[in-house]
């Protein structure tokens, strides 16, 4: 049976390290600022942006959240990013996505600062993390939430091994390749359109699942020993528990897949707490660089 991967210790241990190098910036009056924009009133938005800003308070940050109403301009908004682009005591800004449909969300993304833009998703940040320039960029947080947890199983250098990453999306499947590519492995990004996906899969020593698909990487997609990574978060029904009733599954087929994996990641429990631990970690990081201070290594 395979080790499972307990996405929130990790996570709380990540945290535990935001807070100890916030207060070891206190003494030069220093505190890491979060700027959390929320536009229109979504409920699940609603709810993770309220998790945001509370973390961030837990970690001791500056932690301000702008709640805007759903028939914000576009103008409005760039505006409000411009005075935090501007505000000295703010060092990483997230604007929630999804956006209302009269808004481009790539115009007001692109008009974050990319020294603030700690969701990684500017351009020129997508740039440092392809070229390499890890020192400089932000990458995206549940990749990076990923990588950390491979790490743990695998080490940070991952010489010789075969990794497979399921999903091309920009938030996830692209960046995750470039990481584990940085970190040395050998790295396949497989997609609805890839022949023969079980084949491929089960040649990863490292499998990222991240298709939005319940349950899809079946036990005989894992290669016997493989580290898998399900970044997957669907809701399905379960009448096993009642009229009505739902659960949460991940992108693997996890009791198949525990039999032959050497670690894997459950759901719940897995990649989801680490997303915002990540974003605890870009944002203390964008005050250690905005201080001229070698930031901490998560
Ligand atoms: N909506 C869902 N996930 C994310 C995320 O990682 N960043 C932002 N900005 N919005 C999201």
């Amino acid at each position: 049976m395979a080790e499972i991967i307990d996405g929130k210790a990790v996570a709380d241990s990540v945290v535990a390290q935001v807070t100890d190098a916030t207060a070891a910036l206190a003494g030069s009056g220093i505190k890491p600022g979060l700027a959390v924009v929320l536009v229109g009133e979504d409920p699940a938005s609603q709810v993770y942006v309220g998790s945001k800003s509370r973390r961030a308070k837990e970690c001791g940050f500056h932690s301000v959240q702008h709640d805007l109403d759903a028939a914000t301009t576009q103008d409005a908004l760039l505006a409000l990013i411009g005075e935090l682009n501007a505000d000295p005591a703010i060092h990483g800004i997230l604007v929630q996505l999804p956006l209302p449909a009269h808004i481009d969300a790539d115009a007001v993304i692109q008009a974050i600062s990319p020294d603030k833009d700690v969701d990684g998703f500017h351009y020129i940040n997508v740039g440092r993390l392809v070229t390499g320039a890890l020192e400089s960029a932000f990458v995206p947080c549940t990749p990076a939430g990923c990588m950390l947890m491979i790490e743990r199983v695998r080490g940070r250098d991952l010489t010789g091994l075969s990794a497979v990453v399921v999903g091309r999306s920009n938030i996830v499947g692209k960046p995750m390749a470039n990481l584990l590519l940085s970190a040395n492995a050998t790295v396949t990004i497989a997609h609805s359109r890839t022949a023969d996906l079980p084949a491929v899969a089960r040649g990863a020593d490292i499998l990222v699942a991240a298709v939005g698909r319940p349950e899809m990487v079946k036990g005989d997609w894992v290669k016997p020993g493989a580290t898998v990574i399900d970044v997957g978060i669907n809701r399905i029904p379960a009448p096993e528990k009642g009229d009505g009733k739902t659960r949460l599954v991940g992108d693997v087929a996890f009791a198949e897949a525990e039999k032959v994996a050497g670690a894997i990641t459950p759901v719940p429990g897995g990649v989801g707490p680490m997303t915002i631990a990540m974003l605890m970690a870009a944002t203390v990081t964008s005050a250690y660089r905005a201080a001229g201070r070698e930031p901490p290594r998560f």
